[in-house]
């Protein structure tokens, strides 16, 4: 349709799917499995995103096979133990009783890679950083359809990229852009759970915001 218009009410929804979308981890995951259909659906939401010089570098696994997760796992494990040795004090032990993936409790995982291109890429000459942001829009979209869909998304980063590659058998050239964790939940919670374990508050916009120049 062109130029449609949309309405206050539609304003309305996009902003509670927003505040109401969630990152999910493996204690809050069911393992309800998803439909090919709804699986279709958040793929389709991703390749809708924006990207540099419309170039679409974009690449999904979906992973269901729990065997394949096993590996995947062991990652997260070992570059886990790596990453907690960062806190100290508190910061550690408190660290160290977070759940901070959902690969095994996630009925399907998603492996999203950023494919350079081989030709020149309109607009993405002085910052070549904007093919994996282009990446990066797309799993926004999955994560906000995905809530639409209440089905839960977690984003897992802890974990080694050139591991995961060689786990899903990834082209040489392809990039490891994020690993994400998809199912039904037991519960959305209204704040982020690093907030409620007091770990992170959320910033004022007053803080994060200037006029004109810093
Ligand atoms: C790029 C990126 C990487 C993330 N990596 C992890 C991760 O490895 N483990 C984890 O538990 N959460 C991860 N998260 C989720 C954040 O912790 C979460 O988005 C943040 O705490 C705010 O919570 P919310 O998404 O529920 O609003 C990641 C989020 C982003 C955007």
């Amino acid at each position: 349709m062109k130029n449609k218009q949309f309405t206050f009410d539609d304003q309305q929804l996009l902003e509670d799917i927003m505040t109401h979308r969630r990152d999910i981890r493996g204690n809050n995951f069911l393992p309800d499995p998803l439909s090919d259909d709804s699986l279709h659906k958040i793929i389709t939401s991703a390749s809708r995103a924006p990207s540099v010089g419309f170039s679409q570098p974009w690449e999904f696994v979906i992973i269901r096979d729990q065997q394949v997760k096993k590996h995947i796992a062991k990652s997260f494990s070992i570059e886990n133990k790596i990453a907690q040795r960062k806190f100290t004090d508190e910061k550690l032990s408190r660290y160290s009783e977070l759940k901070l993936e959902g690969i095994l409790e996630a009925p399907v995982n998603i492996a999203v890679f950023y494919k350079p291109s081989k030709m020149p890429v309109l607009g993405q000459n002085s910052m070549p950083e904007m093919g994996e942001y282009s990446v990066v829009c797309a799993i926004q979209n999955m994560w906000l359809m995905s809530r639409a869909m209440n089905i839960g998304m977690g984003w897992v980063s802890i974990l080694n990229p050139l591991r995961v590659k060689e786990i899903l058998n990834a082209p040489a050239e392809n990039k490891l852009v994020a690993y994400l964790c998809f199912g039904y939940v037991k519960a959305f919670f209204s704040t982020p759970e690093l907030e409620r374990l007091h770990w992170e508050k959320r910033k004022d916009l007053q803080a994060t915001t200037y006029n004109e120049r810093f």
